[in-house]
């Protein structure tokens, strides 16, 4: 039996497992698209949403003699290569390439959203973005790992577009470790995506200037929360917290920030917490004028900034989420060995601190890569430091990512075979 198949809205029935519509999520009264009809109501819904045909899983369905029913000429049987990214359909041992995949594509998504944002009178589509969030939402449901996998990985060029995607990244995973409801973890991702959007209307020359800036260049670059607010609210329809956020990014509790006018006790807990994944993602990523921090040493900067810059409870709440040692750090262990972090497992206990990370050596205690993939576990505590002498920027090794996605996928494909 097909694992997807395609049907019109006219053969739909109760008891259908609904596996993908053509329409985006925001497009239709549904949250997901996949759930199973229960009533004449939802057929209704989806029609009155504009939907024609849609994609059933047969295996799934609870209507009788089902395939009899769905075999006549309306059906199309779709092979898995030509369905969508499907988190039911993808296999284990691609779920890094495929948000890698996304990675790229949300990418290019944002370029175009930038440049239409360039346009003051332009409404901008925002379904391709949406869409492809739901991919991203849907690709790492099993895996959210690959999202902090993916965040960690470096490309010079692009920057913003890149820091912009790595932020949204960054705020599915803090969400998903908070059990967000799928609505929150969306706008927590569209907020991440879109808190620097202002920036389109800073002189280029101004915004790649590798050097330190003039007064009068701050003074431009200060601006760019207040514009991003304005294109947001303007030129989409997203809710107003989206703006909100893009206008609060840059508020410090220490006044040091800006706009001049915000007060930090009255900002959202969302512009707190997306002011601490901009901070994280900024520090960690490579310029052109420097390379970026090591990812722990990243996080000690956070806890300093917590001192009375940005909010203690959101910083310690990132920290509890992605560990000491978070999915991605190059560490140099006492030993003398190179490994990268592919795996953690978290005490559990809210208020626990310190947890097991899996290192996949690199390179051997004398530096030369090593041969096969070796894995080393090591427990961290405050009373029991880990045996961590150094770590990384991931240029500085020279790592070979390609290896590293193998790695995790390996590591992916045993847990499922568990
Ligand atoms: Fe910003």
């Amino acid at each position: 039996m097909p694992k997807s198949v395609r049907i019109t809205i006219d053969l739909l029935k109760v008891g259908h497992y609904v596996s993908s519509l053509d329409l985006s999520w925001l497009d239709t009264p549904f949250l997901t698209h996949r759930f199973h009809i229960r009533s004449m109501e939802d057929i209704h819904k989806l029609r009155n949403a504009g939907v024609l045909s849609l994609f059933i899983d047969p295996e799934r369905s609870t209507v009788d003699k089902l395939h009899e029913e769905t075999s006549s000429q309306n059906q199309i049987l779709v092979s898995p290569e030509n369905t969508s990214i499907d988190c039911q359909e993808v296999l284990p041992d691609r779920i890094i390439r495929s948000v890698g995949e996304i990675h790229r594509h949300m990418v290019v998504l944002f370029k175009k959203f930038f440049r239409e944002a360039r346009n003051n009178d332009v409404m901008i589509d925002m379904s391709p973005i949406k869409f492809a969030m739901d991919r991203v939402i849907e690709v790492s449901l099993n895996y959210p790992e690959a999202l902090l996998l993916i965040s960690s990985l470096q490309e010079e060029d692009d920057e913003i577009y890149f820091h912009s995607v790595n932020t949204m990244f960054l705020a599915f995973y803090l969400a998903w470790k908070l059990d967000k409801s799928f609505d929150e973890t969306v706008i927590w991702g569209l907020s991440g995506l879109l808190h620097d959007i202002g920036k389109v209307r800073i002189d280029p020359y101004v915004l790649h200037k590798p050097g330190a800036l003039q007064p009068h260049e701050w003074e431009i670059i200060r601006n760019h929360p207040q514009w991003g607010a304005d294109i947001i609210r303007r030129q989409t329809s997203l809710p107003p917290i989206v703006s909100r956020v893009a206008m609060e990014h840059h508020c410090r509790m220490d006044d040091t920030g800006y706009p001049d006018h915000l007060l930090f006790e009255s900002t959202e807990a969302l512009s707190k917490i997306i002011s601490v994944l901009d901070i994280y993602d900024a520090l960690t990523s490579d310029r052109s004028y420097r390379k970026g921090h090591p990812l722990p040493k990243a996080l000690k900067i956070l806890v300093e900034m917590s001192q009375g810059k940005i909010d203690p409870y959101w910083v310690a709440t990132f920290i509890h989420a992605v560990g000491v040692y978070p999915i991605g750090s190059i560490l140099e262990i006492d030993e003398g060995e190179v490994g990268v972090v592919v795996e953690r497992t978290s005490p559990g206990e809210p208020d626990s601190i310190g947890d097991t990370f899996r290192l996949a050596i690199l390179r051997d205690k004398n530096k030369f890569p090593t041969r096969k993939a070796e894995f080393r576990s090591f427990s961290w505590n405050p009373s029991r430091k880990a045996p961590v002498s150094s770590s990384y920027n991931h240029a500085e090794w020279g790592v070979d990512w390609e290896i590293v996605s193998d790695v995790f996928q390996s590591l992916t494909r045993r847990k499922t075979s568990c």
